[in-house]
């Protein structure tokens, strides 16, 4: 076989492991370079602080107590002008994370918080600051690239993940004031993951000094800070309010659960079908004239912004094909898209990271960022053609997403769910290559996952994985859990399986990150998942400390007597821990669109 097993371009080269996967994050000099610069930095800061203070002082709203609280101690360091040791409760605070030493020097200056609240509301705040420096750093690159189209279409990229983060890292101090701590870890686990994605998506354009230094402050300063300040929410969470028991993040590779918090079992929460919940529309759009819209893109943009609450705006979107590329922005919560059904109602694209250059995020046929977002009875497609490589049908990074029987199909990449909490049910997701990845905490409960023939020469055979999880962080909330599911291959691709079984590999999952995550519940498994169950990335990268579990799976592909030494069988005490209520804190948000 002369082709390469896997069809990988840039999103996945395996040096995207490099720097920030090869362990020790913080080398000593690069270390100390950056610290200076850090402080700097944080200098400039609480200059900014004191500003930002004295004017958000005048307006009623903006001055909470705990802002306030730490106002004050940042002015008693800043004024005394002490280079403070730090004291010991943020010593014992900063064992819950990573990097330690950054932890403690980056929180040195923030006072003598003895509050474990407290000490983790400041480190949210530094990696705030750190965001906004990491932010001009790129702003500078994007306005010194103008004779550059691939490093100012990746700078602007980065600008726009990086936006996100910054919302989240604010999110997720408010939910910290409020006691919200599994919705603070969500947020801060999102903010992370976009950092990463711009320090990785820098990594292709690293042409100048420039890049370089910036790619450096990332890796050393900014996502430290950020995994650090997740890591302290974690076991504040997971290990309770007393800093003396805390300890690094672990997983269950670890050997280490999370309690399970909220109720049990699938059934206790009822899903029930949007159509019949959703009886109007606030908007309806067509083929062929004869309602408001004839583009689903024209109804998003006229969609109200910031919908509040359980409001909702519902496009009804009626039988036909729309070839069109659809972006729901972040300031459109709560959008509804209903459907005629699967094969009916058809949104259809084919951009691909084969087209100029044009990064994998952008592929997407329907890419979503506003929160809230839901959808029943849609086909989205990405019919990218032969050889595209990755060809995205659909990315989401809506938080407390809820989609229902949809049909998405493509080959590699097909269903990006890039990060915060979506739950899947009842879906079709057809792919080869990778076709469902990214960073988010998903669910997909009763899918139908289906394998389809690779578009080059499919009867020569091929190496495919189902899912690759791109966590980054052990601390981070984020993993894939298949529950109820039936894998097997479409018709076509069944047909090429069972004329040559040992040429044609399916495989449950890869890591696409270092601590990728997921799990298979109560799944039907076809004849060709592979007897070894799991697929290596690159050698051995990931393999002690990824978690993939099994539980209660049947069918010729479910047999774990030949599965790789690095899956798991999964408790059965542990089992709740995937479930919606424990995973995606489902019981608080899905239960508005059960009817
Ligand atoms: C890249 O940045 C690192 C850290 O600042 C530095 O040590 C290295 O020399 C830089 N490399 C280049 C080629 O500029
Ligand atoms: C950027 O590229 C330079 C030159 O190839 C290399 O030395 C450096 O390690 C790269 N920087 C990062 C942060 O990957
Ligand atoms: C820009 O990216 C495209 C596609 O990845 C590549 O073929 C081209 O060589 C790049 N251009 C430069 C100047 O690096
Ligand atoms: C297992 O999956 C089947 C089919 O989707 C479903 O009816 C059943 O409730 C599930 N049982 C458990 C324990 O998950
Ligand atoms: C799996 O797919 C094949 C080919 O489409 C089909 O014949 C078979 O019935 C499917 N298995 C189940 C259990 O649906």
């Amino acid at each position: 076989m002369t082709t390469p097993v896997f069809l990988i371009s840039n999103k996945k080269s395996s040096s995207s492991t490099s720097i920030y996967n090869s362990n020790p994050l913080l080398k000593p000099h690069k270390y100390k370079l950056f610290l200076l610069i850090f402080s700097m930095a944080s200098s400039l800061f609480f200059l900014y602080f004191l500003l930002l203070f004295s004017l958000s002082s005048l307006s009623p709203s903006s001055s909470s107590s705990s802002f306030q609280y730490q106002y004050q101690k940042h002015r008693q360091s800043f004024n005394s002008g002490e280079n403070e040791p730090p004291i010991a409760a943020i010593r014992q605070a900063c064992r819950a994370t990573r990097f330690p030493d950054t932890c403690q020097s980056m929180l040195a200056q923030s006072g003598r918080d003895p509050n474990p609240v407290g000490i983790i509301q400041t480190a949210l705040k530094v990696s705030a600051q750190n965001l906004k420096m990491g932010q001009s750093m790129v702003q500078k690159i994007l306005d010194d690239s103008a004779h550059n189209p691939n490093r100012s279409r990746a700078a602007k990229t980065c600008l726009e993940v990086l936006a996100n983060s910054d919302v989240r890292t604010s999110a997720a101090e408010g939910a910290l004031s409020r006691g919200k701590l599994r919705d603070a870890r969500a947020w801060a686990s999102a903010a992370l993951c976009y950092q990463y994605d711009c320090w990785s998506g820098l990594k292709y354009v690293n042409d100048s000094a420039e890049v370089n230094s910036t790619m450096s402050y990332f890796d050393t300063v900014l996502i430290a800070s950020t995994s650090n300040a997740l890591s302290m929410l974690r076991a504040l969470d997971a290990l309770g309010p007393n800093p003396a028991s805390w300890a690094p993040p672990r997983t269950e590779r670890d050997g280490f659960w999370e309690p399970i918090v909220a109720g049990s079992g699938l059934g206790s929460l009822k899903f029930g079908s949007l159509a019949n919940y959703f009886k109007e529309a606030d908007a309806t759009v067509c083929k062929g004239g004869g309602c408001a819209y004839g583009k689903v893109q024209d109804a998003v943009d006229k969609a109200p912004e910031n919908l509040e609450g359980e409001k909702k705006y519902v496009i009804r979107i009626k039988e036909g094909v729309y070839d069109e590329i659809v972006r729901v922005p972040f300031n459109k919560r709560n959008l509804v898209f209903l459907g005629d059904g699967i094969g009916k109602t058809v949104i259809t694209g084919s951009l691909s990271t084969g087209i100029n250059g044009i990064t994998t995020y952008n592929t997407a046929t329907v890419g979503v960022l506003g929160d809230g977002f839901m959808a029943s009875g849609l086909t989205i497609q990405n019919t990218a053609g032969p050889d595209a490589h990755q060809a995205v049908a659909f990315r989401s990074d809506s938080d407390f997403s809820y989609i229902e029987n949809c049909e998405f199909l493509g080959n590699q990449d097909t269903v990006y769910v890039h990060a915060l909490r979506q739950f899947f049910k009842s879906c079709r997701i057809e792919g080869n290559v990778d076709f469902i990845f990214g960073n988010a905490a998903a669910i997909f409960q009763d899918c139908t996952i289906l394998v389809r023939p690779r578009q080059l020469k499919p009867a020569s055979g091929e190496t495919n994985a189902i899912s690759a999880h791109g966590r980054t962080d052990p601390a981070q909330t984020t993993g894939f859990a298949f529950l109820g599911c039936h894998i097997n291959g479409t018709e076509e691709y069944m047909k090429l399986y069972h004329s040559k079984p040992s040429k044609h590999k399916n495989y449950l999952g890869r890591p696409w990150k270092m601590y990728s995550r997921t799990v298979y519940i109560n799944c039907t498994m076809e004849a060709l998942i592979n007897p070894n169950g799991w697929l290596p990335w690159t050698g051995d990268f990931a393999l002690s400390t990824l978690y993939y579990g099994e539980f209660g799976n049947s069918g010729l592909g479910a047999d774990l007597s030949k599965r790789v030494p690095w899956s798991r069988l999964i408790p059965a005490e542990h089992i709740p821990t995937y479930y919606v209520q424990n995973f995606l804190q489902g019981d608080e948000w899905i239960t508005t669109a059960s009817s």
